[in-house]
């Protein structure tokens, strides 16, 4: 069962459904079918450049810094997996590579539809990577100048991505060959989701920007590793091996990432406090919160309270995401902080709690109302139940 806050502090970024402008009566009004190729209206107030240009010295500083405490995180590519390690082995003999298929297949007949819905919603997620390149080259004083910049923040993101690409190859090829999903409308959601790109409010701001990235890879980290454990639960321990070793590059990504806001902390704690709470504020919105088939305008919502339900991403995860960072930050300890930045200090360290009693109540709510199901494209249109 599921209400719409419980979705909404699940995975927080249900403020926004689909392609669809913001004002709320216009909601539930399906996009135009050229929703994708036109421009998306702006989803929030979009602020742009609110880091004062001086603090971009500030990144400029941390180069070498980053070069001998953020690069060292990468993985050098032939040490690296590659999706080919775990899929059928195409230039095996005919019959040898059609029974791996097959076997593959076999393994996945055990898992429920809505263990796929998950999946695919992962796996779209991940697969509008150049969204989130994208992105980070917004954020000033670190972006990728020319596209082949040398500067230590260009090579990192640069990297970055090139490992992330891997995930959606990987997943998608898998879920492909299992037979199990529509491919057609999974990949129209692709196509709508990285037309449409994404909201998280982090204003050109590395500050806002690298909080938001060590929150999210975090996420991923939590959301794989749950995917991995119904896998082998489901009887399929390949696909348990591939969503753990995904997990596991989410984590040395945000391992990074939450370095970066650690040295924020360390030479600007009022700045990188007060960006933490302006994050938290806002909500971490997650990367596909803008993803669309073509057909469900609520369907982040609806694959949200999916994940909710089967434990894979949920209103405690965020909490405990929160919870994880505030200690790795050791935020309550921080000193030497005065007005508004004291008072971030203190909204961030009281949030934890206040969002698991606002789950409570929801779910209070939830287990009140009557379960509803709801019918996913990516599966054939077959109902899974909120
Ligand atoms: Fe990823
Ligand atoms: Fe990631």
């Amino acid at each position: 069962m599921q209400s719409s806050l419980l979705s909404h502090l699940a995975t927080p970024p249900t403020r926004i459904p689909p392609p669809i402008p913001t004002s709320s009566h216009r909601r539930r009004r399906p996009p135009p079918p050229f929703a994708a190729a036109a421009a998306t209206p702006p989803l929030r107030h979009q602020v742009t450049h609110s880091m004062p240009p001086e603090k971009a010295e500030v990144f400029k500083s941390l180069e070498p810094w980053a070069t001998r405490s953020v690069l060292p995180l990468l993985k050098p590519v032939d040490l690296c997996w590659q999706p080919n390690d775990f899929l059928p082995d195409p230039s095996h003999p005919s019959e040898d590579f059609l029974d791996e298929v097959r076997a593959l297949r076999d393994r996945t007949a055990g898992l429920p539809d809505e263990y796929f819905v998950v999946l695919v919603g992962d796996m779209i997620t991940e697969e509008a990577l150049p969204t989130y390149q994208t992105m980070i080259n917004t954020l000033d004083g670190v972006r990728d100048e020319t596209g082949a910049s040398p500067s230590p923040w260009a090579v990192w993101t640069r990297a970055w991505t090139a490992e992330e690409n891997r995930h959606g190859d990987l997943l998608r090829t898998y879920l492909y060959l299992s037979g199990r999903v529509d491919m057609l409308m999974v990949e129209r959601t692709v196509q709508y989701l990285i037309g449409s790109g994404m909201d998280p409010g982090t204003e050109n701001n590395p500050y806002l920007g690298f909080v938001y990235t060590s929150f999210q890879e975090r996420a991923t980290f939590v959301s794989h590793g749950n995917t991995a454990r119904l896998a082998k639960d489901g009887g399929d321990p390949l696909l348990a091996r591939i969503c753990g070793t995904i997990a596991s590059d989410e984590k040395r990504h945000e391992n990074a990432y939450a370095r970066i806001v650690e040295k924020l902390l360390e030479v600007d704690p009022s700045g990188a406090m007060l960006a933490i709470a302006d994050m938290m504020r806002k909500k971490i919105t997650m990367p596909a919160h803008l993803m669309y088939d073509g057909k469900d305008p609520h369907l982040f919502e609806h694959f949200s309270a999916v994940a909710q339900r089967l434990g894979i991403y949920t209103a405690d995860d965020y909490a405990d995401i929160l919870e994880f960072l505030i200690e790795r930050w050791r935020l309550e300890k921080l000193e030497g902080l005065t007005g508004e930045s004291r008072r971030a200090q203190d909204f961030v360290c009281g949030l934890a709690p206040r969002i698991r009693k606002l789950q409570e109540r929801a779910d209070e709510r939830a287990r009140m109302l009557e379960p509803r199901g709801v019918k996913f494209s990516w599966i054939f249109n077959k109902e899974v139940m909120m």
